[in-house]
């Protein structure tokens, strides 16, 4: 859908060859993604539509898990703009109320036990601080899935087990282990060699791993595992957290006790970057003791504090959480439906709450239908660890035409690439 012209407003860019300016400085890699996507521009958001600088508007059910609330949800916002009229960065000389609401409303939510809160920037970070705090406890061999996503920075990359990100960066923390998501035959095989000095480090469901659910019961005796192994347990949430599958916590269905876990994504409230790790007092000690042993100039800005704090407050206040889980069943089931229509295209429509995956025979198929999907307004995504899944994150705020919007573009563009063969 455009907008009428005198319904966009001006931008700054008005008028500026944008592809341009990626080519020259952004990257060719870049720039040429940006084509193959049409050249299109974004700038502006609200609710679950992204729009245009033609006026165009797209259905985001995409957005790489950031957007349960949407986009600039009205109270995130209004957080936001009264924490920028205020005080939008500290000295980190004195201490700083929004950061002392927002980390008592982290913990207010959190699995037992963890009530400790390091806030950072981003998912990366948040790996990389939970790497230093298993570090300084003395659990220096890592342990991670196959497919395990946890960030690209040089230490989260040690974690995150795809050759593809690893290969050019070697040498990456040598005492890593990559073991099959899913096998607690393999992790107690690898806990029985590493002993204590191991920290394993798993999603609750892989993200980018192509929306990989675990067998049941599979998290709870990781933990059991690890307690007996004496290992640090760090459960990365940073997708998964904050009511994406439908509960709080992707670990909520089952006993796991995280000596960490993290956070990030969703906890922007779609509106300002931050990522927090909660942890346990045993595990946060060092850095609790030691205020200059890790730190960041910007982590835990009031900005981000208001945003987070105001993004946990309407997920409590307007039943997100279990929005997403009714909002998830019904649209998995509908897509089910939809995939049965094309059974050598679709191999598996998977996921628990908003974070669902179409398996396609082909990896190929994935590009062919994000582009298809445009050509609909809608935004999807590919899954960075897995070429053959296209994955949909949509916001716990879609009316049900959204959804249908949804199904329907899903179904049309499916039948497109079809055709196209
Ligand atoms: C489970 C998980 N951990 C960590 C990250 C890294 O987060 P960021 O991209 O904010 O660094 C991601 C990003 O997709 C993720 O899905």
């Amino acid at each position: 859908m455009t907008l009428a012209p005198e319904t966009v407003p001006a931008h700054p860019a008005d008028g500026v060859d944008v592809l341009e300016l990626y080519r020259a400085h952004l990257g060719s890699g870049r720039s040429m993604l940006g084509s193959v996507m049409g050249g299109i521009t974004e700038v502006g958001s609200a609710g679950a539509y992204v729009t245009g600088a033609d006026g165009r508007r797209f259905l985001d059910v995409g957005g790489y898990g950031v957007f349960i609330l949407g986009h600039r949800h009205p109270r995130v916002v209004a957080a936001v703009h009264d924490q920028l009229d205020r005080h939008p960065l500290a000295t980190r000389v004195f201490l700083e109320p929004m950061t002392a609401l927002a980390a008592r409303a982290l913990a207010g939510i959190a699995p037992p036990g963890l009530d400790q809160v390091h806030f950072v920037n981003s998912g990366a970070e948040a790996t990389e601080t939970a790497l230093k705090l298993a570090r300084v406890h003395g659990h220096d061999r890592l342990v991670s899935a196959v497919s395990g996503y946890h960030g690209k920075t040089l230490g989260a990359l040690s974690a995150t087990a795809n050759p593809l990100y690893q290969r050019p960066f070697e040498p990456l923390a040598e005492a890593r282990t990559h073991i099959p998501y899913g096998d607690i035959g393999a992790m107690r095989e690898t806990l029985a060699r590493l002993g204590s000095r191991a920290c394993v480090i798993l999603e609750p469901v892989q993200g980018e791993g192509g929306v990989v659910v675990p067998p049941p019961g599979y998290l709870g005796e990781v933990s059991a595992a690890c307690r007996q192994a004496g290992a640090m347990l760090v459960i990365d949430e940073v997708q998964t957290g904050l009511g994406r599958l439908g509960s709080w916590w992707g670990i909520d269905a089952e006993d796991v006790e995280p000596d960490l876990l993290l956070v990030g994504k969703g906890l922007s409230g779609g509106v300002v970057p931050v990522a927090a790790v909660l942890a346990t007092k045993a595990a946060y000690q060092p850095f609790g003791d030691d205020p200059f042993l890790h730190t960041s100039t910007f982590g835990g800005s009031p900005l981000a504090s208001a945003a987070a704090l105001a993004a946990i407050t309407v997920l409590r206040d307007e039943h997100i959480v279990t929005r997403a889980a009714s909002l998830g069943d019904e649209l998995l089931a509908e897509l089910n439906r939809v995939a049965a229509g094309f059974p050598g295209m679709v191999e598996q429509v998977r996921g628990r709450g908003l974070l669902i995956g179409l398996k396609m025979a082909d990896p190929g198929l994935v590009g062919e239908m994000v582009l298809s999907l445009v050509d609909r307004d809608v935004l999807a995504n590919h899954s960075l660890n897995a070429a053959s899944v296209l994955r949909l994150t949509p916001p716990a705020i879609l009316s049900p035409d959204e959804l249908r919007q949804c199904v329907t573009a899903v179904a049309e563009s499916l039948a497109e690439v079809r055709d196209r063969a």
